[in-house]
This record gives C-alpha cells, sequence and structure tokens, in this order.
C-alpha cells in the first residue's frame, strides 16, 4: 500500500464553538462544552477537529474579529481550558485545528487602535489607510458583506480598507512586520500542541498594490476581486509562512480560497505551502452577486464543479470536501429535500455518500450528520449574523419588503447553520440549561444525536459507516474519478479506480424513482453494494432508484 500523509486519510469535524454545547449554562457554548462532548465526536470516528475562533474578540463577527490573537474570550473558557482540551483530544486520538483568521484583525486589537492615532505611528502601515478622493471613499470597492469596503476615520481623515464589516480592518501584509507577528503567534499555538490551521480567507491577503476600482456593479458599488484574490505576493507569502512556521511541524492545514479555480489549486496545495484549500465554485451556483438574492442550483453546473475539482487536482493537489459550514445553509435544506422526515433523511444520507465517496479530505459541520435543517426565524430580530442584517437591510432600503427580504435569509442565511446543536429532545435540544443566544430549531424534539444514536438507520450511524469505508477502503483514499453521464437531470454518477478495483456511486438528487441502464461495462459489479440508502432495485439490466436514494458499488 502506498504510504500516505495522515491527513489524507482522516475526516475532520468543524465544531463552531458558540453553538455546540453550553458547559455553564450562559447560554453560550464553551471549551469546556467540547471537553465534555469529546466521546461523541470519538463514537462518530472523525478525526480532526476544527474549532472557529474563540480567541478574545468583540464578537461582531462571532470570532473573527479578533482583538488578541493570544487570549481566550471569557465566554468561551481559560486557556486553562483550552490546554485542557488539547491534552484530553489528543488522549482520545483526535487532532486539534485552530481557525486562523490573518487577512483582518478587530478594530478593537491594539494595533488597529494604535494605528488610528496618527498619520506617522509606528502601527499605521500594519493596516491599509489612503487619501479619500474628491470627499469620497480612495477606490469603488465593495464589501464582501455588502455596502462599502472602505470607513473614514474621523482622528486623520483617512480611509482604511475593510472587506468585510467596518470592524475588521485588513491587515497589510506587505509589511513584513505584520507577517513576522503572524508567524510568531503561530508558533505560540503550535508550541502548545495545536495539530493545524484552517486559513481563513488566506487568498485575500497579498492586494493588488494600486488598489484599483474594480468592475462596476448594480449596487453602485466596484467588484473586489480580482484585486484582491490571488494577488501578486499570495505564494510568496505562503511559502514564508511555511518555511518559517508550518514546515517545522507536522500539520494539517487549509486555506479558505474564495475566487481560486481548480487550476489555481495546485499552487497552493504543495509541500511548500498548505496541504489543501477550500474551492467555493459549487457554493456560489444559488448565489446572486450582489449577494442579496437567491436562485435554484442548478445540478448539471453541480455535477461539473464538484468534477472538475476531482480530476483537475488528481495527483496534482489535494482536495477538501464539503457541502456546509458555519457560512452557509444547512445543505439537506440547499442541495437536498427537508420537506418530510423521509426525505429528508434520504437526502442527508444521499449527499454524504456523494461527497464522502470523492477523492479529498472530507469536513463534517456540526449537526450535519443528524441532517440538521435551516430554520425559519420569525422576522430579522431573531437573526444574529452581521452579515445577514447587513444584506437584510440594504435590501429594505432598495424597497424589498420585509418578508422578500427574509425569504433570502430562509435560503441563504448564515445563521441557519449557527442554532444550536441538536442533543436530545429536551429543552434548547439540551444544547444549555439557559437561553441559548440564538434560537433553538424546533424540530430537535425529531433530529437529535440521542434518537439517532439508538436507531440503526439514522442519518448519524450512515456517517459513521461512511467514515469507516474511508478507512477500510484505499480506493476512496486514491483511486481516480471520471463522471458518468454528465448531462444527466436527476442522477449524479461517477467512477472512481485504482488498480483493478473500481468503485461506481449513484446518487439520486430528486424526489421520484430513477431508472438507469446499467452500462456493460459495469454489469458484473457484485450486488451487495458496500452503502446504499433509499429504494434500490436491480432488475434486467436496470438500476431503480428510490427518490434520493444512492448506493456504491464496488468491482
Ligand atoms: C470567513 C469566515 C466567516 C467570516 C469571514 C470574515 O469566511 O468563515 O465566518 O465572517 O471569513 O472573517
Ligand atoms: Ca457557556
Amino acid at each position: 500500500m502506498v504510504n500516505v500523509e495522515w491527513w489524507k486519510k482522516s475526516v475532520v469535524y468543524q465544531i463552531y464553538p458558540r453553538s455546540f454545547y453550553d458547559s455553564n449554562s450562559d447560554g453560550i457554548g464553551d471549551l469546556r462544552g467540547i471537553i465534555e462532548k469529546l466521546d461523541y465526536l470519538v463514537y462518530l470516528g472523525v478525526d480532526v477537529l476544527w474549532i472557529s475562533p474563540f480567541y478574545a474578540s468583540p464578537g461582531v463577527d462571532n470570532g473573527y474579529d479578533i482583538s488578541d490573537y493570544r487570549a481566550i474570550a471569557p465566554e468561551f473558557g481559560t486557556m486553562a481550558d483550552c490546554e485542557e482540551l488539547l491534552e484530553k483530544a489528543h488522549e482520545k486520538g483526535l487532532k486539534i485545528m485552530l481557525d486562523l483568521v490573518v487577512n483582518h484583525t478587530s478594530d478593537k486589537h491594539p494595533w488597529f487602535e494604535e494605528s488610528r492615532q496618527s498619520l506617522h505611528n509606528n502601527k499605521r502601515n500594519f493596516y491599509f489607510w489612503r487619501e479619500g478622493r474628491d470627499n469620497a471613499p480612495p477606490n469603488n470597492w465593495m464589501s464582501l458583506f455588502g455596502g462599502g469596503a472602505w470607513k473614514q476615520d474621523p482622528k486623520t481623515g483617512q480611509y482604511y480598507l475593510h472587506l468585510f464589516s467596518e470592524n475588521q480592518p485588513d491587515l497589510n501584509w506587505d509589511n513584513e512586520e505584520v507577517r513576522q507577528e503572524v508567524y510568531d503567534m503561530m508558533h505560540f499555538w503550535l508550541k502548545k500542541g495545536v495539530d493545524g490551521f484552517r486559513m481563513d480567507m488566506i487568498s485575500l491577503i497579498s492586494k493588488v498594490p494600486e488598489l484599483p476600482d474594480g468592475q462596476l456593479m448594480p449596487n453602485g458599488f466596484g467588484m473586489p476581486f480580482p484585486f484582491v484574490n490571488n494577488g501578486p505576493r499570495l505564494h510568496e507569502f505562503l511559502q514564508e509562512m511555511n518555511r518559517e512556521v508550518l514546515s517545522k511541524y507536522d500539520l494539517i492545514t487549509v486555506g479558505e480560497t474564495p475566487g481560486v479555480k481548480p487550476q489555481d489549486a495546485s499552487q497552493y496545495s504543495n509541500p511548500d505551502e498548505l496541504n489543501m484549500i477550500f474551492q467555493f465554485d459549487h457554493m456560489l451556483l444559488d448565489r446572486v452577486d450582489p449577494g442579496n438574492a437567491y436562485k435554484k442550483p442548478d445540478f448539471i453546473r453541480l455535477k461539473q464543479a464538484l468534477s472538475n475539482w476531482q480530476i483537475e487536482l488528481h495527483n496534482k493537489a489535494w482536495n477538501s470536501l464539503y457541502w456546509c459550514n458555519h457560512d452557509q445553509p444547512r445543505s439537506v435544506s440547499r442541495f437536498g429535500n427537508d420537506s418530510s422526515r423521509e426525505y429528508r433523511e434520504n437526502s442527508a444520507k444521499m449527499l454524504a455518500v456523494c461527497l464522502h465517496m470523492m477523492q479529498g479530505t472530507p469536513f463534517i459541520y456540526q449537526g450535519e450528520e443528524l441532517g440538521m435543517t435551516n430554520i425559519r426565524f420569525d422576522n430579522i430580530n431573531e437573526v444574529k449574523d452581521v452579515e445577514a442584517i447587513h444584506t437584510y437591510n440594504i435590501a429594505i432600503n432598495m424597497g424589498v419588503t420585509p418578508k422578500d427580504a427574509m425569504e433570502v435569509q430562509y435560503h441563504k442565511g448564515r445563521d441557519n447553520a449557527r442554532t444550536p446543536m441538536q442533543w436530545e429532545n429536551t429543552e434548547n435540544a439540551g444544547f444549555s440549561k439557559g437561553t441559548p443566544w440564538i434560537k433553538t430549531n424546533p424540530n430537535h424534539s425529531e433530529i437529535n444525536v440521542k434518537v439517532q444514536k439508538d436507531d440503526a438507520n439514522s442519518v448519524l450511524n450512515f456517517y459513521r459507516r461512511l467514515i469507516e469505508i474511508r478507512k477500510n477502503y484505499p480506493i476512496v483514499t486514491h483511486g481516480n474519478y471520471e463522471l458518468i453521464d454528465p448531462e444527466h437531470k436527476e442522477l449524479f454518477i461517477y467512477r472512481r479506480c485504482y488498480g483493478e478495483q473500481i468503485l461506481l456511486v449513484i446518487c439520486n438528487f430528486t424526489d421520484g424513482q430513477v431508472e438507469w441502464e446499467i452500462p456493460k461495462a459495469f454489469l458484473n459489479m457484485k450486488n451487495e453494494p458496500i452503502i446504499e440508502n433509499g429504494v434500490i432495485q436491480r432488475k434486467n439490466g436496470l438500476l431503480i432508484i428510490g427518490a434520493y436514494g444512492s448506493v456504491a458499488y464496488l468491482m
């Protein structure tokens, strides 16, 4: 067998700590809560935990606005809790990845507070400060959360760049001091025993120095892409980070890289930079720029998007696999069907088969393994996410009715994924004995860990089997990939080959029964699939797959 890096065989589980488990009843999930649930994660079978930020932060963007990279936010616990979490996780064979958020800091970070004091102070060049143009911002860029990307600061009259909220000023990576500070901070965590990083918005850290106007959009702002993604010095920076930090440890690293195409992946995913990156092509299919509308994702394009990454990266770069995370709506509501229990459970399983039989390192987002769904908040006051509130307000100002603006949130809002983890059918889904910081999804009475543990046919037990299969069948890690019947409007079919072995995966993305004529090449496939869900029948050379069914055969 080929000797392969451990992170190529691993399954990662993402924890959004605020919503995972609250150990002290203040309504906010915390580090001790994660410690208490480690045995659940061992039971699930995952290898690595990626924990979203729990550093000191004013919490404007739920921790993605960091004011001290070396301190723990009090609502999440203490440094001692963090050290205990690392130790206990390691004892149980789990590795821990932290979120590295270094495209920007909080505006309450001491670097920024100093930087804004005067034109020539020694932190000024840590950020992007520019003069305005005729009483207007230095360029036309839109913030990725909506609105303009520049904010004028009364102290000096200059503007600073914020690609996200105005409380998240962008760091200037062209300044060597900034880079050294980041590398020092990474060593600080790695010396504590952290096993890797998920790098937030890492494709944005090098900007085209002239900061040119972007292409004008219907909302009157200009698009910052392509002047901020894959920038001129990006790979130089990542290689430097690799030399100075990453190469000194045995780590798992994944970059969050909007605006990156499969052809660019091998520039990131290689021994001199990162292990792998997160692509966005399949996440943008239901997006209508500038982000305040929604359309149904096109199935053929979904297949193409995922397949392009499979094919282009094979033997060149390593892929990551995901359907959802804390920034995306719930996958079962988005790509599956949550309208009935039967459809929900089947489509959750089918989506899992579709993704987990592909090549790459799978990432499971908390609750995905239960088939947790989107939530319908009563109104905008129940929504907590800074981006959602921003896009909602912009829509209202443009004359959209509150009802229609909420409809977009039901499909796209990030808070869909941030409701409390559903542990059991008790108050607040067993997440907290206090009042949760965000509303609990009422469907926790049906969807929760406790009932699913005892049910052999649950989505949870299905995920456990899929994780097992990855561990037992090298073809899942190593095999190549071919999309079959690319134009098929209902089925997602692909084949993986490894040596003499073939793995055939067939997924029905519709609520109807679909018949597929089995091609000659596959007629000798065994009758026993390695995994299946829904109604699967084989007769007279036909494969008949029930609503949201899926099946994987090994030949
Ligand atoms: C990433 C994070 C997201 C955050 C943004 C700004 O996309 O995943 O939650 O809002 O970066 O840090
Ligand atoms: Ca708590």
